[in-house]
């Protein structure tokens, strides 16, 4: 088991691809953190994935709030004795065409997606580089390198989350940190759901028939939750030190870059 003993915070992880990314690292022996907004959510998710409790913890956190990202890592210390990485999971989408969007949809979208990932980093990092080291993963989009329709605020977050990755990547690896995104397409979550449910009146067609087709072609399917978590907990771990301020593309070859 490649994390065995370790521990990270993982944020958003009472969502889709959050849920995900936690069985992942409790399947490498990791403890894992769990952090979201609603702290009831949180605990239904950890009983399910980890029954005994020993190897989960709960935290409920809007990362809006300043003082709530601080909290978080001492948390993680007070559950478990020790911290190794963070996963920067959580996220929002609202979408609109460019001409119709808010600017306060705009900025909560950047806030969520990338200030509070670069405000978390920094309060995990600090602890990583007085203990030794430790890694993080971004969870960025392929949103962040296309550009898809109706979701400039999130595209334009998503692109600064790989631009992100790479400075940290670059700032802290004398610190002993590793940093890396990962660029998913189309996984099967709520947030997919919602985007399906978005468009289904203005393209006229159903939500389900809609979230068929934003599977990746080459697999003919969606992308599973948990096979991001194993590519996250990869990234987390050893064997990927040779990987660094990376935003690896995980959509089945729907964007070749
Ligand atoms: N589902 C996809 O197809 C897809 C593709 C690429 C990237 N992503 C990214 O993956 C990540 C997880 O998305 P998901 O699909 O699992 O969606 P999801 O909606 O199931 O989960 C997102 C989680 O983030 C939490 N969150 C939102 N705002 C928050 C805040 N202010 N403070 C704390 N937590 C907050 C939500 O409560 C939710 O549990 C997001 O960053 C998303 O942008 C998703």
């Amino acid at each position: 088991m490649k994390l065995d003993q370790q521990v990270f915070v993982v944020t958003g992880a009472s969502g889709g691809i959050g849920r995900g990314v936690t069985q992942a690292l409790l399947d490498e022996g990791a403890r894992v953190l769990l952090s979201d907004l609603d702290q009831s959510r949180l605990q239904e998710v950890a009983a399910a994935l980890d029954p005994t409790g020993d190897r989960t913890a709960c935290v409920a956190a809007d990362l809006t709030s300043k003082e709530a990202i601080a909290s978080v890592p001492g948390h993680a210390v007070a559950a478990f004795g020790r911290l190794d990485g963070l996963v920067n999971n959580a996220g929002a989408i609202v979408m609109d065409p460019a001409w119709d969007a808010s600017v306060e949809d705009w900025a909560m979208q950047l806030n969520v997606n990338v200030t509070a990932s670069f405000a978390m980093a920094r309060a995990v990092g600090n602890h990583l580089r007085a203990n030794g080291g430790g890694s993080i993963v971004n969870i960025a989009s392929n949103a962040g390198k296309v550009g898809y329709d109706n979701m400039a605020a999130y595209n334009a977050s998503k692109a600064a989350v790989i631009s992100l990755t790479r400075s940290l990547s670059r700032e802290w690896a004398s610190d002993g940190i590793n940093v890396n995104a990962v660029c998913p397409g189309g996984v099967d979550t709520p947030m997919l759901a919602a985007v399906a449910r978005w468009l289904e009146p203005r393209v006229g067609v159903t939500a389900d028939a809609l979230l068929e087709g934003m599977g990746a072609a080459q697999l003919g399917r969606k992308i599973a939750p948990i096979e991001v978590g194993r590519v996250v907990a990869f990234l987390l771990g050893p064997d990927a030190q040779i990987i660094r301020g990376q935003s690896i593309s995980i959509d089945g070859g729907d964007t070749p870059y």
